[in-house]
């Protein structure tokens, strides 16, 4: 091999490497980035809701979907309302919902389903085919166990 070769080689090398490094980078930035995708959620513990919605929270104080709501919560909609949902200032204060009523739990899984849109801009996305029932109904299961008035 010639010093010209070998250079050659060497510098290719390197820019497999900087390549190498700019996917690594990349990856990392969409990693950071996850949670602007839903994350799934196992709900497969609790008893399943079937394809009709329900509209009150047929989990209410079940524990093991209080567990599973805190993680949900977190993954799903605390970059907008907050860490352990306590608002930043740029969503509602989830912690604000009233407890222990159907009315709201209506109101709450209208708006998780649907998200909002005003004039054409998505203040909130839909969550329905991003989650299911039994995923939204345990985040307000969750909810209700950080309720403040
Ligand atoms: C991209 C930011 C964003 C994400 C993510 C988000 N929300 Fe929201 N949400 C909002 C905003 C902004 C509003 C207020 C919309 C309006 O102006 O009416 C809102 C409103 C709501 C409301 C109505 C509250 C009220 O008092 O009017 C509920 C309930 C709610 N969100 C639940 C959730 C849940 C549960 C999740 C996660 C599954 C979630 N949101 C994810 C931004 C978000």
């Amino acid at each position: 091999m010639n010093t010209r070769t070998i250079k050659e080689n060497l510098r290719k090398r390197l820019a497999i490497t900087a390549t190498g490094l700019a996917l690594a980078a990349a990856s990392t930035f969409a990693h950071a980035h996850g949670d602007v995708t839903p994350q799934a959620v196992d709900t497969s513990s609790l008893k399943q809701l079937g394809e009709t919605w329900v509209t009150a929270n047929p989990y209410r104080g079940n524990k093991d979907a209080i567990r599973i709501g805190d993680s949900a919560f977190n993954q799903n909609c605390a970059r907008c309302h907050g860490l352990g949902a306590v608002s930043g200032g740029i969503a509602p204060d989830l912690r604000l919902l009233d407890i222990n009523d159907d009315d709201t739990d209506e109101f709450f899984i209208g708006k998780v389903r649907n998200g909002v849109t005003r004039n054409g801009a998505v203040y909130m996305p839909p969550f329905e085919g991003m989650l299911t029932q039994e995923a939204m109904w345990a985040i307000r299961a969750w909810l209700e166990t950080v309720h403040e008035n």
